[in-house]
């Protein structure tokens, strides 16, 4: 639709950067510092929610504008739209849903056209729910589009059975008080991305997503990627990701010794998205695209099973998922990788695309047979893991 008065703390800065928000505009939900106080105080006088771990994520997320063009949590006429069809009530690509819930109890204190408190676990306020609408959801049917299984031991499936209230409350936020970043040094919103990608002067700019440890199939498609662009965005989640996961911590630590020992400086990117996994496969490629798109970036890198969890999904269902996109309207490129392996007579880094050695050349290990490795304080062959890496993974497992 047509917007009469654009809202003040809009950024309006991006738009000579290589690629514009989704949406067109880079949302800002944050308040400025002068402000804060006085709306803090008056938070303390309206009804207050108590925010679950990726709700605190997706309102962060959302005020930073990494969630463009969503500006709070999900009405109905969005939320139904993306779940039935992958697309928000205007038809623009969006995939997962980011909805805020409450028990019926809860909502039966909020009122529509009323602004809501929305409270960290720790009990301090966060920022506020300018509450638009409260409605009825279907969580099997939102199971079935959006992550295709109603299998409880999913963790997305578990957590709207779990964790999730009956009502969901939609409307714009307002972030008061963010939680302090995890990695300080690694911390950068869109603006920040976007800023630095500026300043280096690229014009293509590929984002690599991971919650895993990075192996050497990881630095090969990032570098294969980094052949045809300026620089490169890792951008691992740090928010929610499921028990059996390496903690970030350790991950980032990885990503630190490979960076010193194996990337040059002045192509690359260390960033942390403090996002939840939702583990949705296809569906979450999807967003995870839009979201670095919003981060400034213009390709995007899908390979084996992206977003994947058990089996779930079949092994490039995440780059299929694409193609039910015009490349326009996505914006952001896809890069897709097969899956990739050290071939032995190849003597480096390949894929069935460019390797015709059989299978017994070939380096593969699965996940399980890594920890195991670790845990008995034994690297990964290298063709598997770089040894820098395995150290820090070994004195993990050690410490833990
Ligand atoms: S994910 O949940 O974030 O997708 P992970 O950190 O393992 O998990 O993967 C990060 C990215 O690398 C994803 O795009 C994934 O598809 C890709 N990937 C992981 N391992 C391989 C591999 N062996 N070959 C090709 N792509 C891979």
């Amino acid at each position: 639709g047509v917007r009469i008065s654009p809202p003040m703390n809009e950024n309006p800065t991006t738009e000579h950067d290589p690629i514009a928000p989704h949406g067109g505009v880079l949302v800002d939900r944050t308040t400025p510092e002068g402000e804060r106080e006085a709306r803090l105080r008056d938070a303390e006088k309206l009804p207050a929610l108590t925010l679950h771990t990726r709700e605190i994520s997706d309102l962060e997320l959302i005020a930073v504008g990494a969630f463009s063009p969503l500006r709070g949590f999900m009405g109905r006429a969005d939320y139904e739209s993306v779940v039935a069809r992958g697309r928000l009530a205007d038809g623009l690509p969006w995939t997962i849903p980011v909805t805020l819930s409450a028990t019926t109890d809860e909502a039966a204190k909020m009122a529509e056209g009323s602004d809501v408190a929305l409270t960290h676990p720790d009990g301090f306020v966060m920022g506020l729910l300018h509450l638009r609408e409260k409605f009825a959801w279907d969580r099997e049917r939102e199971a079935d589009h959006v992550y295709r299984t109603r299998d409880r031991a999913h963790p997305a499936v578990a957590y709207m059975f779990g964790e999730m209230g009956d009502v969901l409350l939609g409307g714009d936020v307002t972030l008061l008080r963010a939680t302090p970043p995890a990695f300080p040094a690694h911390a950068r919103t869109p603006a920040q991305t976007r800023a630095l990608f500026r300043e280096r002067g690229w014009k293509r700019i590929v984002a690599f997503q991971t919650r895993n440890p990075v192996h050497r199939a990881h630095e090969y498609i990032q570098k294969c990627a980094l052949e045809i662009c300026d620089g490169l965005l890792l951008h691992p989640i740090v928010g929610f990701t499921k028990d059996d996961d390496i903690p970030a911590p350790v991950r980032m630590r990885c990503y630190e010794v490979l960076l010193e020992n194996y990337y040059p400086a002045d192509r690359v990117v260390l960033s942390t998205l403090p996002a939840a996994m939702r583990y949705g496969g296809p569906k979450e490629a999807i967003f995870h695209a839009l979201v670095r798109k919003n981060y400034g970036c213009t390709h995007f890198i899908v390979g084996r099973d992206h977003a994947g969890v058990g089996t779930y999904y079949g092994t490039y269902d995440a780059q299929k998922m694409f193609d039910a996109y015009e490349p326009a309207e996505l914006g952001i490129t896809p890069l897709r990788f097969d899956n990739t392996f050290f071939c032995r007579r190849c003597g480096g880094m390949a894929s069935l695309k460019t390797c015709s050695h059989p299978p017994t050349e070939h380096a593969t290990l699965s996940g399980t047979k890594v920890r195991e490795l670790l845990r008995a304080g034994q690297a990964p062959p290298p063709e598997f893991s770089r040894l820098e890496v395995a150290n820090v993974l070994i004195d993990a497992m050690r410490a833990s």
